[in-house]
């Protein structure tokens, strides 16, 4: 996908980025742990019983998300999503959930989970005005879910959570992400259409990336997307449908018999950073303007020093004016890629 090369914006009151992006949605990392050790992002022999995570008064508070969400807002930010980590790890998501949902502006409030505590507290979310949530599945295979998660997650309890969800009647559904490795899970993936074809559910299907410094990625490991297409479509015809807006990161199929729909991730065969909005907020206060980022920006300092709504404003909209990533389409490129990058778990997916 091309580049919108527009002048940088350093007058309106909505700022557009060194490509011409604006800023739409905050991607917020609540939590920095999680209960999972997925190779691909938290390996156990990294995050074994001795890795030192955040310590709780090193994690924005309710107060501080508020705030932040509640500036970002004024700068175009319409869009919320809460992740880690495990975000039902944070103790009280409903509160943080139900403030979040009063700031003026905010028309689309998500989270993304593992799904193993959600049948737990789905009620509470919708509750609290979640508009809608994704959990991460990427089998229904119990042994492989198993291995999957790091030995430490059980595919019923997510399948229960998936269910549960479903109930509680989130005004925007319920959508699963399923990152596909060649030879470990592929095998799997007509299974899983075929489970919740006709349920609502939309199962999207994600390019295997290589987000992190831990996950030994090869490119061999991907899966295209193109590929899998393929082969849903032979068993289900498939027929591609328009996005629903510009910069929709799944490019979207339904079945022609009318079961619903699936959407395709391929950041690594077609990247998306053309129409990238997303800003992320890890746990402890830094501000990334791409997945791939090496550094952020300490907007907790700022917060705890004091700083005015003005001066924080200015540090947003600054960020945002001088961004410049377009990471996935320069791996594409160049076929290379970076050292020292931020782990998704801190991050956020
Ligand atoms: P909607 O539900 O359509 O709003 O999509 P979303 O983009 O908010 O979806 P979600 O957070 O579920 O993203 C799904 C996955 O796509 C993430 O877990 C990442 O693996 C990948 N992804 C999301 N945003 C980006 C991004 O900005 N860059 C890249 N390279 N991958 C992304
Ligand atoms: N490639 C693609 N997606 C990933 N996720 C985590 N690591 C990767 C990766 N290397 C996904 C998770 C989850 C979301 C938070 O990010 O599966 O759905
Ligand atoms: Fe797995 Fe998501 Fe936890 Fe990472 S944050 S270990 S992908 S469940
Ligand atoms: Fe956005 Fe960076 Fe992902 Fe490109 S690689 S879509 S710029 S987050």
């Amino acid at each position: 996908m091309s580049l919108v090369h527009a002048q940088p914006d350093t007058s309106s009151a909505w700022p557009l980025d060194q490509h011409g992006r604006p800023l739409h949605d905050l991607r917020i990392s609540v939590m920095d742990r999680c209960n999972f050790r997925c190779p691909y992002c938290m390996p156990e022999s990294t995050y074994g019983e001795h890795f030192t995570f955040l310590r709780n008064d090193e994690r924005l508070s309710f107060d501080e998300i508020e705030r932040l969400c509640r500036l970002a807002a004024t700068l175009g930010v319409s869009k919320l999503r809460l992740t880690g980590g495990e975000p039902l790890l944070r103790p009280q998501l409903a509160e943080l959930v139900a403030r979040l949902r009063s700031i003026h502006g905010i028309t689309d409030l998500a989270m993304t989970t593992n799904g193993v505590l959600l049948a737990r507290h789905a009620h509470a979310l919708r509750e609290a005005g979640l508009d809608r949530i994704t959990v991460s599945l990427d089998t229904l295979d119990p042994v492989l879910f198993h291995r999957m998660s790091g030995g430490r997650g059980a595919l019923d309890d997510v399948v229960a959570g998936i269910e549960v969800a479903r109930a509680a009647g989130f005004p925007h559904g319920v959508k699963l992400n399923t990152v596909v490795q060649r030879g470990v899970n592929e095998h799997t993936v007509l299974p899983l259409v075929e489970r919740f074809r006709g349920t609502g559910v939309v199962v999207r299907f994600i390019e295997y990336m290589d987000v992190g410094n831990h996950n030994a990625w090869r490119a061999d490991d991907v899966v295209p997307s193109q590929e899998l297409i393929e082969r849903i479509d032979a068993r289900w015809p498939l027929q591609a449908v328009p996005p629903k807006y510009a910069g929709e990161v799944a490019t979207r199929y339904r079945f022609v018999d009318g079961a619903g729909e699936i959407g395709m991730i391929s950041s690594i065969s077609q990247p998306f950073c053309g129409n990238c909005t997303r800003a992320r907020l890890s746990s402890e206060g830094r501000l990334y303007t791409c997945l791939f980022a090496t550094r952020g920006t300490d907007l907790r300092s700022l917060l705890r020093e004091g700083a005015s709504d003005e001066a924080i404003v200015e540090c947003l909209r600054d960020v945002w004016l001088r961004r410049g990533d377009r990471y996935s389409e320069e791996r594409a490129e160049r076929h290379g890629r970076r050292k020292h990058k931020i782990e998704m778990h801190y991050i956020g997916g």
